[in-house]
């Protein structure tokens, strides 16, 4: 679809749903991928299911909840493959917790996870990537909306992103374009129990009358990394089949 030949690319929640979706777009174009996870088990079977052989995807035990862990993964990139193109954040958590009943821990979590997270590998990539690289960020329709209940740390931590994005776009440029994407509801494990809860009232909602797939995002992310969106800088695509327009 889009060609990353010699490009290397650092992933984040490759082992699962958008990401790992994104993690197949960019070897299917030709880049050199690194791709981070909490998942560690999960991340050796992606490897041996995608790159048997280790020639293009390397995996690493990542923690999005900590600085030194984003440091490791941008550090592996760069000894493993010379350089960093794009840097795409689909790590993230979506936890219900009422806000009646909220912790502080359930609070800071998903923020770490969430938003913490962008800002060290954000940070820890932009001292390496060179000039006409590209980072893609994952917020959400509960960025632009708010989350629904029992999501307000989500909801919270998506509009940082946004903010983030942009701010990032600002600091980093020219060199590097940073881009948002903001999917609705797309099929994956972290979307499971909602769609079980509450997906036919959801459905309803989607002018396309479905439920996203995780290649319909991955394809809006590389996009953004792509040559076709050179001019594209501190945006956000809402990919939401019509259920949200911004
Ligand atoms: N699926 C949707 O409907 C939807 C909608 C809007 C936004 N998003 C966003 O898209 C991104 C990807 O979501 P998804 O649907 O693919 O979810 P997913 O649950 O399928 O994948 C998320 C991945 O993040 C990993 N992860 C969780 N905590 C981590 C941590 N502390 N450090 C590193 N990795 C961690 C998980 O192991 C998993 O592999 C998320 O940021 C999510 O908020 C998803």
């Amino acid at each position: 679809m889009f060609d990353f030949s010699g490009k290397v690319a650092v992933v984040t929640g490759a082992a699962s749903g958008i990401g790992r979706a994104t993690t197949e777009l960019f070897l299917a174009g030709g880049a050199s991928v690194v791709g981070g996870d909490i998942d560690a088990e999960a991340l050796a079977a992606l490897k041996a299911e995608l790159d048997p052989d280790g020639a293009r995807l390397e995996v690493q035990a990542y923690d999005a909840a900590s600085s030194a862990s984003a440091d490791a993964l941008i550090a592996l990139a760069m000894d493993r493959c010379g350089a960093l193109d794009h840097l795409a954040l689909c790590a993230g958590v979506y936890r219900q917790h009422p806000l009646k009943e909220m912790t502080d821990a359930n609070w800071r979590q998903t923020i770490s996870v969430n938003l913490d997270g962008a800002f060290y590998l954000i940070r820890a990539a932009a001292q390496v990537m060179a000039p006409g690289s590209s980072i893609v960020t994952l917020a959400s329709v509960a960025a632009h909306k708010g989350g629904t209940y029992g999501f307000a740390h989500y909801g919270a931590s998506k509009g940082g992103i946004l903010a983030l994005t942009r701010s990032a776009a600002q600091d980093l440029a020219p060199d590097v374009r940073v881009n948002c994407v903001s999917p609705g509801l797309i099929e994956t494990p972290m979307t499971v129990d909602l769609v079980q809860r509450l997906g036919e009232d959801i459905r309803k909602q989607i002018l396309l009358g479905r439920y996203g797939k995780p290649s319909e995002i991955a394809s809006v992310v590389g996009f953004l990394c792509s040559d076709a969106a050179s001019f594209v800088n501190g945006e956000v695509i809402i990919a939401s089949g019509g259920a949200y327009m911004g």
